[in-house]
């Protein structure tokens, strides 16, 4: 299979799999209301990526999911069933951890066959499914090993085969790469998403990384101080955020901001002035605006000839960018440039980028105006 098709953003048939929904979950912990009116609907063998920053109630809402949690308010329901009031353990539901949780005396055939063997399947099917979760995962060699024998990625793939071996109707999955080094993050990250597109499984996966999000999401739901922000594909949340804070979410490094007004069709800030269409007028006139822009958007130019000048803080090699910072205003901006581009620090320059490809925001609101810059 090439990797092309392993990346198609479809979810794959899988009759098994099942619609996953939740419907306006409120949880409190004392007086902090961590989890506000969430809705969400996962549709049958769907990728769903919950993403967030720290502390805004994602792993709250994926334990109300599998039951380890109960929320105050709301329901959740797989399939046609309603699950809310029923036990972790009859929810047709797996999950892994960021902690994977090895059994450390168990080889990893037995680690692997645990659900099994808790629900008294026969030894002989048993050890096929074991077979057949350990191939998914790679790790067929490896089943009489115990897991002090294993690496970090060799671990977190027998979380995965224990995970799959009962074939649920859906996956849960926090943070489960997080555990590892860099490299190994993005080999598992290819890993998980040859194994969504051979299973099927309905999946929600949580995680703070937005490139985890937008590589293995079909559906990514950006959550904020317990209320979900927007929901939608890597690329429509990432052309069309609704506000300020998924814009400055998705996207590394993240989408500039400048600070000012809009006031007789014109966006103003220090040193910045950009023409504003009808629609951005009206939807901001006279109020305090925010203009936006994604680096990679961006170009460097000579002074006069782009849309602002500012003057160049640094320049860094990345790799395969140079990564601009000037300065404007009070404004720190970031620019991607080609690799082989050099520049003096402190020198002046000009920025520039299609009209068209500038967000707007009201500031007070953080709602992005759509349309403001044609
Ligand atoms: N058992 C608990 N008792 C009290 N407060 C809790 C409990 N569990 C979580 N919280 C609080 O609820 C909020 C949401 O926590 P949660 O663990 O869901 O965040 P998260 O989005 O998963 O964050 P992270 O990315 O750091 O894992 C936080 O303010 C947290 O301190
Ligand atoms: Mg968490």
């Amino acid at each position: 299979m090439s990797l092309a098709e392993v990346q198609r953003g479809t979810p794959p048939a899988n009759k098994r799999a099942q619609a996953l929904s939740i419907r306006g979950l409120n949880k409190w912990f004392g007086s902090n209301h961590v989890v506000k009116d969430l809705n969400i609907d996962v549709a049958p063998g769907e990728f769903l990526v919950l993403l967030g920053p720290s502390g805004c109630g994602k792993t709250t809402g994926l334990r109300i999911i599998a039951g380890l949690e109960i929320a105050d308010s709301g329901g959740v329901f797989l399939g046609d069933t309603d699950v809310t009031q029923v036990l972790p353990k009859y929810r047709d539901i797996a999950m892994v951890f960021q902690s994977y949780a090895l059994y450390p005396h168990k080889t990893v055939a037995e680690n692997i066959g645990f659900p099994l063997k808790v629900r008294k399947v026969a030894p002989a099917e048993r050890d096929a499914a074991v077979r057949d979760a350990a191939a998914q995962v790679h790790m067929e060699e490896l089943l009489e090993r115990y897991p002090r024998q294993l690496s970090g990625g060799q671990r977190q793939r027998v979380a995965l085969a224990r995970a799959i071996v009962r074939r649920p109707s859906a996956f849960l999955m926090d943070e489960p790469l997080s555990n590892l080094d860099a490299k190994l993050r993005g080999y598992m990250r290819a890993e998980l998403k040859h194994m969504q597109h051979e299973l099927g499984v309905t999946t929600v996966y949580v995680t703070h990384d937005q490139v985890e999000a937008m590589t293995l999401a079909h559906r990514v739901a950006i959550m904020d101080g317990g209320v979900l922000q927007q929901i939608g594909s890597p690329r429509e949340v990432y052309d069309n955020p609704a506000n300020r804070f998924v814009a400055g979410f998705m996207g590394s490094p993240p989408m500039n901001f400048v600070e000012g007004e809009v006031s007789s069709g014109r966006f103003e800030s220090h040193g910045v002035s950009l023409p504003v269409a009808a629609n951005g007028n009206s939807a901001v006139a006279g109020g305090r605006a925010v203009m936006g822009f994604r680096p990679e958007d961006a170009e460097i130019v000579a002074p006069g000839t782009g849309l602002f000048d500012a003057t160049v803080y640094a320049a860094e090699l990345t790799g395969d960018v140079t990564l601009v910072t000037v300065n404007v205003g009070e404004e720190s901006l970031s620019v991607k440039m080609p690799k082989e581009y050099d520049v003096d620090f402190d020198s002046t320059v000009a920025v520039r980028f299609p009209l068209e490809r500038g967000f707007l925001f009201d500031a007070g609101s953080g709602q992005r105006v759509d349309g403001a810059f044609v």
